[in-house]
């Protein structure tokens, strides 16, 4: 990247609104964002202009540029108040994108306003995020419990032997779950802010008005936990800070949900499918409790945050083969970066030397996943993962991988489905033993699973027939 400290855009270089642009999400962006990337990156280098439903920014391609933005906040900022297009009017009114980005949390704070809230955050996750604490431990035995649950409740409902999507009947209820524990979410609460979170992630024409909805029934949930707190994250957060108002804390959590529900569900799927998809290697690095490093490949392949959130340019800088215009918005490419990292022409990388931990899955820079977070998204994913295989003797898919459905969005890359053909162990596993004083924790009552799973079969399989999942 040249330097050019205090340089303005030469009036010849060409303006984001006057270059051609490529719409982004297309079908050949579903199917294979690979291809679409490569394209980009010989046509235009480094970064290029491409269009998201409409609207012209900037898709920054390689891992040196993309490191940089997200690293250099003082060039990169996160406040929305700094992109001119939404500063001029110059956005199409009913642009399914904006109502995400128009709500004001962490993720679009800078300096020290960020910082602060960063620091409550930590704070309040921190206690959830191994199990030498009891609200560590009790969050990972439940997460243990839940997914011996959701696998019970299958076997029910398919047999010890069948079919399964792992999407619909495993890690999306599990992550629900996940969600109303930690969170504290009264069960009622929780079918309702759920269903509009995957309205909201989907960027359907209803974005807006299930993003309203979902921040309304958080802003309740801060209400609820401020008169009524208890050993969960929202009333951590108000305990780190009392200052914030039920609407602030329902906008962050508004946020958390969105990381614990479809980023961490969707490393669950990637992790799910690089195992499924694997040589022996795989499976037996598995088994010799290498799962961590199983996830690392896993993000390396699909990073599920593919295309960060936008950063606006400060002022006008040259980047990779452009000037991009103070205010201009730029889309750092986690998974078009990880490209430089190996040759990914195929997703499994087994036998691969790159060392899998450069990968950007977790962001980079101030804004990158917090400590905590990471943590407790590691401790998510690893026990949700080993359990299945702790109960499946066997599991298969049952498509072919380069056929498996996925869903692109501007920002998030997730599979639909995991179909797979399962049998389950002839022996019931044991829990896994966790080492940590039991006598610190409070057991779970049962009518509240109960009621958590009846919940969740109705968004299962909302009314249908059993076994018809609904894929959201
Ligand atoms: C495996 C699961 C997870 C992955 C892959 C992941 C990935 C990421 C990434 C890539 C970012 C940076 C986004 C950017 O720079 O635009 C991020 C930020 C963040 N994540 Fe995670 N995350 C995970 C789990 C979680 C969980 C479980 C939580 C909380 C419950 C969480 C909370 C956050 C927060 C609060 C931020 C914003 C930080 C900031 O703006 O300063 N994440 N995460």
């Amino acid at each position: 990247m040249e330097a050019h400290p205090h340089a303005t855009a030469p009036s010849d270089a060409p303006a984001l609104g006057s270059l051609p642009v490529e719409p982004l999400l297309t079908a050949e962006f579903d199917a294979d964002p690979g291809a679409v990337y490569e394209r980009l990156r010989r046509i235009h280098g480094p970064v290029a202009p491409v269009g998201l439903m409409g609207v012209p920014v900037w898709l920054v391609l390689e891992y040196r540029e993309v490191l940089e933005v997200l690293r250099n906040e003082c060039l990169w900022r996160r406040d929305v108040r700094h992109w001119r297009a939404r500063a001029q009017g110059l956005l199409p009114p009913e642009w399914p994108l904006l109502a995400g980005y128009e709500v004001r949390q962490m993720m679009f704070m800078d300096d020290e306003e960020h910082r602060a809230v960063r620091r409550t955050h930590h704070a309040s996750l921190s206690p959830f995020q191994n199990a030498r604490t009891p609200e560590g431990w009790e969050l990972r035995s439940a997460v243990a419990r839940y997914a011996d649950e959701l696998v019970a409740l299958l076997a029910a409902e398919s047999g010890r032997t069948g079919f399964a999507d792992l999407g619909a009947q495993y890690t999306r209820p599990l992550l629900l779950m996940v969600t109303t524990k930690l969170f504290g979410c009264p069960v009622e609460l929780g079918d309702e802010l759920v269903m509009d979170l995957w309205r909201m992630l989907d960027g359907g024409p209803d974005a807006a008005a299930a993003t309203a909805r979902a921040l309304a029934a958080f802003t309740r949930l801060a209400a609820h936990r401020r008169a009524r707190p208890g050993d969960d994250l929202t009333s951590y957060l108000l305990l780190a800070d009392p200052d914030l108002t039920d609407e602030q804390l329902g906008r962050e959590l508004f946020m958390n949900a969105v990381y614990l529900n479809d980023i961490t569900g969707n490393m669950v799927l990637n992790t799910l499918l690089e195992v499924l998809r694997g040589n022996a290697t795989v499976r037996r690095s598995l088994s010799a409790g290498q799962l961590g490093e199983t996830v690392n490949r896993a993000a390396l392949a699909n990073p599920p945050a593919a295309n960060l959130c936008f950063r606006f340019a400060a002022r006008d800088v040259r980047l990779g083969n452009y000037w991009i215009r103070a205010g201009d918005a730029v889309s750092p490419s986690a998974a078009s970066a990880h490209r430089d990292l190996l040759d990914l022409g195929s997703s499994h990388m087994v036998g691969s030397t790159v060392s899998t931990r450069a990968h950007l899955g977790w962001g980079a820079g101030p804004h990158q996943c917090p400590t905590a977070a990471r943590e407790l998204g590691s401790l998510i994913v690893t026990t949700a993962v080993g359990r299945v295989f702790d109960h499946f003797a066997q599991a298969e898919l049952t498509l072919p991988a380069d056929q498996l459905p996925w869903r692109s969005g501007p920002v998030v890359r997730g599979l639909r489905i995991l179909p797979v053909r399962y049998g389950l162990a002839a022996q019931e596993p044991t829990a896994r033993r966790l080492d940590s004083p039991q006598a610190l924790v409070a057991p779970q009552g049962e009518g509240h699973t109960r009621g958590l799973l009846s919940a969740l079969r109705r968004l299962m399989f909302g009314g249908r027939e059993k076994g018809a999942a609904t894929d959201v």
